[in-house]
């Protein structure tokens, strides 16, 4: 599809209703359920969340409060001295209310005849194992577990044994290199890494303990390492004393003893999970028990429509917050049947995805705009080899999706019938909050539709301090805020109060830090991130992070990292570097630099150019000014802004010089930036004389 067409889609606001078939029996089957549920959710917090979490949670005790708020401290705590456990309320109450053999979890390895599949009753078993494993290595209640793991079903037993004994656990993505995974595990000072040999990735075979030794060096709260035999690595070296094989140690425990379940405060952690701060230093967001799991069960079912014989497949990797949420508790609290898939969608062709949603006759399905954008790019001949009409449900979320790409997963993979949940949300909030119910609302492709119910969405105007609410006025962007608390909502960072707070800081309310706007019929368009994180094929990433990385290079004087756009990926890396003083530029150098960034943050953050540049654009206090390099890397030239404010306005022509030279594969040319020769002014007959000539 043309850019054209791209914006005739937007111009013409295209909507579609929802579909009637399956409406009927939907968990919200109508506009005007959802509005008449909303209007409770905001007239009466309290009663709404206290009816949703008694549904769909199993308590041992029941809360003294639903929420216990201070705003003047933003602290929230919800379902205040209520006990429950993640764990039973995922695996040991479906056992006992018939869905003991009904699968849990079914895993598709990369390789197509690796399958495995859980039933409930075989879930309780293997999770029971693991937890009497992991007290075997003295973890208790509130100890830190760092999972560094593949996609592979001991991930998700390992969490939820974690859950069960009241452990804390931290997942790393297996993609992030040394340094990502060094700083998680040292902020949270794990007590026990779980890992395993190496993790498939497109026909090859990565390490994964190999990588996690040296980074162990510096991690001293590490005593142990549980290794999974997964990949077929050959040659592990294992540290005595401290290094484990899982099979040998879970097999030790027989298969009949049940592992009883920590009863656990609402309050209490359920897991840590880092993500890009606005500093260089990720930011370990804690989730709670109570609050947490009932608003994952809640937006699951609501917004997925989730029902006792779907098959619901999250292709999210579980070292995400969606991995997390509606791969793990959300759908496994509802005792759904949840699918996991080890590989990549292109590998060994393009049909990946389709291929498994007629091997498993997949209902429902929740990807990422990225992945859907490079599989429209391979054409429709890949999905319409496959049977895809199990599905009835389709989801989107990580960033925002393009009209275009909307309309094609709408069309070619939901036969031109199925909704789309664009499911807005972030690591911070625990589940989705904007987001349409797929049989109650009217759709805009490219909207995230509305906030769910209890959510307090509006958008503010850009005051320095307590912003107004500009929401009303129709498509006026702002900062996109959140009002009023919610069960998801974080408990905390971990050990950084102060980063916690900054959330709050500029509005008194929960900065999401994205943008928004409101059109005139209400629907949220989400615009990204206002401040320094990126959104690179829906992976958030922090570019301070990046430059603290970037600065540490010995020859790198200073370093500035934006977004630009980019057709697949929605966003990539665009990096500006000055060089210290006498230092030239070389290839070698640029290399030096990725490579940095692949070791210490991972692939995933790698820039798509590296532009060196004499000088930055910076105020006269000296601050780079980032919006404008940030146009420059977007190729947008004639809207830089305000530049005679500029230290010094002439960098803006030098930097634009070397950006068209990047950009055309001519870095050779950007590196120095030569005045253009001004031609001396001819007398007019010889420049006619030439001219002829
Ligand atoms: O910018 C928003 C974008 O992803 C950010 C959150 O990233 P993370 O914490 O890693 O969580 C990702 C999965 C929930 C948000 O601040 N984002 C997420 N979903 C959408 C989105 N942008 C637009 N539309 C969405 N549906």
């Amino acid at each position: 599809m043309t850019q054209e067409r791209i914006t005739t889609l937007l111009t013409e606001n295209r909507s579609y209703l929802p579909p009637e078939h399956g409406k009927s029996s939907a968990w919200i089957s109508g506009t005007e359920e959802a509005r008449a549920i909303c209007q409770r959710a905001l007239e009466d917090p309290d009663d709404f969340w206290a009816a949703r979490a008694t549904q769909l949670i199993h308590w041992y005790k029941r809360w003294d409060k639903v929420l216990e708020a201070d705003d003047a401290k933003h602290k929230y705590r919800w379902f205040t001295n209520a006990k429950l456990n993640a764990s039973y309320n995922c695996i040991d109450r479906h056992i006992i209310s018939g869905r003991r053999n009904k699968a849990a979890l079914i895993w598709q390895g990369e390789k197509e005849m690796d399958v495995r599949c859980f039933t409930y009753q075989m879930l309780y078993t293997e999770v029971c194992r693991v937890a009497h494993a992991l007290t075997s290595l003295h973890v208790k209640k509130g100890d830190r577990v760092a999972l560094y793991m593949p996609m592979i079903p001991e991930l998700v037993i390992s969490m939820l044994a974690c859950a069960r004994i009241g452990a804390i656990h931290t997942a790393i993505f297996s993609g992030y290199a040394e340094g990502g995974v060094r700083s998680r595990i040292q902020d949270s000072k794990a007590k026990v890494v779980i890992t395993a040999d190496g993790v498939r990735r497109a026909g090859s075979i990565k390490p994964l303990k190999a990588n996690l030794d040296p980074i162990l060096e510096k991690c001293p709260s590490v005593a142990y390492v549980l290794v999974v035999q997964h990949a077929g690595v050959e040659n592990v070296t294992m540290v005595k004393n401290r290094d484990i094989w899982w099979h040998d140690l879970v097999e030790d425990f027989t298969l009949d003893v049940d592992f009883p379940c920590a009863s656990m405060d609402a309050n209490d952690p359920l897991f840590l999970l880092h993500t890009s701060g606005s500093t260089g230093k990720p930011a370990g967001i804690l989730h709670s028990t109570g609050g947490y799991l009932t608003y994952a069960a809640h937006t699951s079912q609501w917004i997925f429509d989730m029902r006792d014989d779907d098959v619901y497949w999250c292709t999210a990797d579980m070292g995400w917050i969606t991995g997390h949420t509606y791969g793990v508790y959300g759908p496994l609290s509802l005792g759904a049947t949840t699918l996991m898939f080890e590989g990549v969608p292109t590998y060994p062709k393009p049909d990946r995805y389709w291929r498994i949603v007629e091997k498993f006759r997949v209902n429902i399905l929740y990807t990422a705009p990225t992945v859907i954008r490079s599989l429209m790019r391979m054409g429709d001949d890949w999905p319409e080899r496959y049977d895809l009409r199990t599905l009835r449900v389709l989801g989107s979320v990580g960033e925002p999706i393009n009209p275009e790409a909307w309309e094609w997963f709408h069309n070619v993979i939901g036969a031109g019938e199925l909704p789309i949940v664009d499911t807005w949300w972030q690591t911070e909030a625990g589940g989705a909050m904007i987001s349409p119910f797929p049989y109650a609302s009217k759709l805009k492709p490219g909207s995230a539709s509305f906030p769910l119910p209890g959510i307090d969405a509006v958008v503010m105007g850009d005051a320095k301090k307590d912003g107004e609410d500009v929401s009303h006025e129709n498509t006026k962007a702002g900062h996109l805020v959140i009002r009023k608390p919610w069960p998801g909502l974080m408990l905390g960072v971990y050990n950084d109060e102060e980063k916690y707070q900054s959330y709050f800081k500029r509005f008194g309310y929960f900065d999401s830090g994205d943008g928004a706007e409101i059109d005139e019929d209400g629907y949220f368009w989400i615009l990204g991130r206002m401040d320094d994180n990126i959104n690179v094929s829906g992976h958030r990433l922090s570019t301070a992070e990046i430059e603290a990385v970037l600065s540490k290079n010995q020859y790198v004087s200073e370093a500035a990292v934006v977004s630009m756009p980019h057709e697949i990926k929605g966003e990539a890396i665009y990096v500006y570097v000055v060089l210290k003083d006498g230092v030239e530029w070389t290839d070698d150098i640029r290399k030096a630099l990725k490579d940095a960034i692949r070791k210490n943050i991972g692939a995933l953050a790698s820039p798509e150019y590296i532009q060196f540049v004499d000088n930055m654009p910076k105020t006269q206090s000296g601050k780079i000014i980032r919006r404008m390099l940030r146009k420059i890397a977007g190729n947008v030239y004639d809207d830089i802004g305000d530049t005679t404010t500029l230290a010094k306005p002439e960098v803006i022509d030098e930097i634009i010089h070397g950006h068209k030279n990047v950009i055309e594969g001519k870095p050779e040319m950007a590196k120095r930036y030569d005045e253009p020769e001004q031609e001396e002014a001819k007398p007019e007959a010889e420049a006619k004389e030439e001219k002829k000539a």
